[in-house]
């Protein structure tokens, strides 16, 4: 492991930000920290830094116990929330900081920033200061100010928080492909599912202090393995009685459950075709257009489930009697989730990733 946290505790008055916290990142990873606000995301980054120091526990980078070296000397590049350049120097200036920090020749400093500011897309640019660019630009200046010195190791906290929804959605993938360029070990921290999905090739996922999982977006969002996780990924509804519905049974103890539209499918009553002792009856209860689909409030026994439909298809109305297939589903209780899948619909498995 490149980067390993061992048993890290950090304790603010009487608030527990970090709990036993213990994972490792391999080299050239970039990898997610996602969780609710509060939930000890930035504190995990800072001691990493070495802007904050552990209570106990034990920080390796490239097999070297840091905890005892100041920031400075930890080769760690640092992207913020707020952009954080310096307001009265140019974009080239701000790039250069770190490399004059470091006493580097003039030219090698040239060099240096012109290569990153032909990578960062603001070739022509260099001369302006922070107020005359936008957010993304800003954000993308800040990136290779954090990159100019060669860190061994790169840390980003809500990076593009600040940042519209439409220039955010851009940067994401732009950030991925830098990433994956320059080759650096990185760590990005958001609240954001979205974000973290699309752009970390691993998540490690942070709730009062504690890490819940880590895996591959698709193993969090496939198999979460914590009540917490199952309830915060995905579009997430908690419900409760679920082994009312067909094809569920109750496991142990276990009242609640956690489903997803994607696990419900809403279907006319004249278009159900093949399964029809295992649908449901359900009533829909309320329609929201959300731009490229509906979605839909279903009535099943009771229990309010949340579907998606095509503006394609035929199209459905409030109080309408339909048909609705429940293909699975996460129980759960204090400690894990684990996945029930319909058995009457198993060989409908094509609909899931
Ligand atoms: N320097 C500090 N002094 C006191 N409390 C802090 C300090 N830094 C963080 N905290 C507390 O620790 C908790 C976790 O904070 P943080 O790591 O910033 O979470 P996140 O980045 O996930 O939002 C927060 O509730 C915050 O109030
Ligand atoms: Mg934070």
């Amino acid at each position: 492991m490149y980067v390993e946290l061992k048993n890290i505790n950090k304790t603010f008055g009487d608030f527990k930000a970090s709990n036993n916290v213990s994972f490792g990142i391999e080299q050239g990873k970039l990898i997610g920290l996602l969780g609710p606000s509060g939930s000890g995301k930035t504190t995990i980054l800072r001691m990493i830094a070495g802007l904050e120091e552990p209570d106990s526990g034990d920080i390796f980078i490239d097999g070297v116990r840091v905890n005892d070296i100041p920031a400075s000397k930890r080769g760690i590049g640092f992207v913020f929330q707020s952009y954080a350049l310096f307001r009265y120097m140019s974009v080239f200036d701000n790039i250069a900081f770190g490399l004059e920090v470091q006493k580097k020749s003039k030219k090698e400093i040239k060099e240096k920033v012109d290569e990153l500011i032909k990578l960062i897309g603001l070739e022509g640019l260099g001369k302006r200061y922070p107020s005359q660019l936008s957010g993304g630009q800003r954000q993308r200046v800040a990136f290779a100010r954090a990159l100019a010195p060669n860190p061994q190791l790169l840390l980003l906290d809500e990076p593009f928080a600040a940042i519209d929804a439409k220039v955010r959605q851009e940067l994401r993938t732009w950030l991925k492909d830098m990433i994956n360029k320059v080759g650096v070990t990185s760590i990005f921290v958001t609240h954001d599912q979205d974000e973290a999905i699309e752009v970390a090739d691993e998540i490690i996922i942070t709730n009062r202090g504690n890490i819940e999982q880590k895996g591959s977006p698709l193993e969090i969002y496939k198999n979460p393995s914590t009540s917490f996780v199952a309830q915060f990924v995905g579009q997430s509804t908690v419900i409760e009685d679920y082994h009312k519905l067909k094809g569920f049974n109750k496991v142990r103890d276990i009242q609640k459950a956690v489903i997803r539209p994607e696990f419900v499918s809403v279907t006319k009553v004249n278009e159900l075709k093949q399964f029809i002792s295992a649908a449901e009856d359900g009533i829909i209860e309320q329609i929201l257009f959300r731009g490229s689909y509906l979605e839909l409030k279903v009535n099943v026994k009771g229990i309010i489930l949340t579907a998606h439909r095509f503006l394609e298809d035929t199209p459905v109305e409030v109080g309408e009697r339909v048909k609705v297939k429940i293909y699975r589903l996460y129980v759960f209780d204090e400690k894990e989730a684990s996945l029930l899948r319909n058995p009457a619909l198993e060989d409908n498995n094509w609909v899931f990733i």
